[in-house]
């Protein structure tokens, strides 16, 4: 008799704290952002398609609580709903370009934005904008942000949260560098990444190799 498939447990890397999304539909989707041949319309949609899936599989372990409610056939029946109010921080500009697609797939969200602009020399990141809530102790926080080359931007992030009292932190990309995932592992080992995908390395100016290039400007256009 064949046997059914045994259940796998969630993609993960050797790093238990990073999951890898690897589902042949999210890595399909993956391999049409990398081609610099899509044009940003596509790429807008695909960037939205992937960070829903990478959010699905990420937030697992969302808080559930029971409420009561009628069937159209079972009077007064229990079932779970979502129970957690999920903060998204999407860095600007890219990780824009996850949100609502990650609002559409949870009921219980709210949005503050955190910009941040990578210096082209030092790969540095400035923040020009935080509207992260002065308290976030006791929140759950969601980071999002397309692209982890070095790691810094996301780094510099998850620290400004984690300073306004932040422990339930995680992060979500679609692409991440092994040298970047790495770095920010090891300064923010208690906040788990999930992502689409891990590339090998970065190039002199630090992007991503294969990558998919710029990912701020592939969404809304290079800077005028
Ligand atoms: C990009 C990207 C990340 C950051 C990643 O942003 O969206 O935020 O670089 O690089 P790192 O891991 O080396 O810090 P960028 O500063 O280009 O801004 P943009 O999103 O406005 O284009
Ligand atoms: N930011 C991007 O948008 N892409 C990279 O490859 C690196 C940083």
């Amino acid at each position: 008799m064949p046997q059914p498939p045994t259940p796998q447990p969630s993609p993960r890397t050797a790093d238990p704290g990073v999951l890898l999304v690897d589902h042949p539909a999210v890595v399909d989707r993956v391999t049409l952002l990398r081609d610099v041949a899509t044009p940003s319309n596509v790429f807008r949609q695909l960037v939205s398609e992937v960070s829903a899936f990478v959010a699905y599989e990420a937030l697992r372990d969302l808080a559930m609580s029971e409420v009561n409610l009628n069937t159209p056939v079972a009077v007064g029946v229990s079932f779970p709903r979502i129970d957690e109010t999920v903060l998204l921080v999407p860095i600007l500009r890219a990780g824009l370009g996850m949100v609502q697609s990650i609002q559409e797939l949870l009921p219980l969200t709210r949005v503050a934005h955190v910009g941040l602009r990578r210096d082209e020399i030092t790969h540095q990141s400035d923040v020009y904008l935080n509207r992260l809530p002065s308290d976030l102790a006791g929140r759950r926080v969601v980071v999002c942000d397309p692209m982890l080359a070095t790691g810094g931007s996301l780094a510099q992030v998850c620290t400004l949260a984690a300073d306004r009292g932040a422990t339930n932190i995680t992060a979500l990309c679609l692409i991440a560098s092994m040298p970047g995932l790495e770095f920010f592992r090891s300064v923010h080992p208690s906040v788990p990444v999930a992502c689409a995908a891990v590339d090998p390395e970065l190039d002199s100016r630090a992007y991503i190799v294969p990558g998919l290039g710029d990912a701020g400007d592939r969404l809304f256009g290079p800077p005028d």
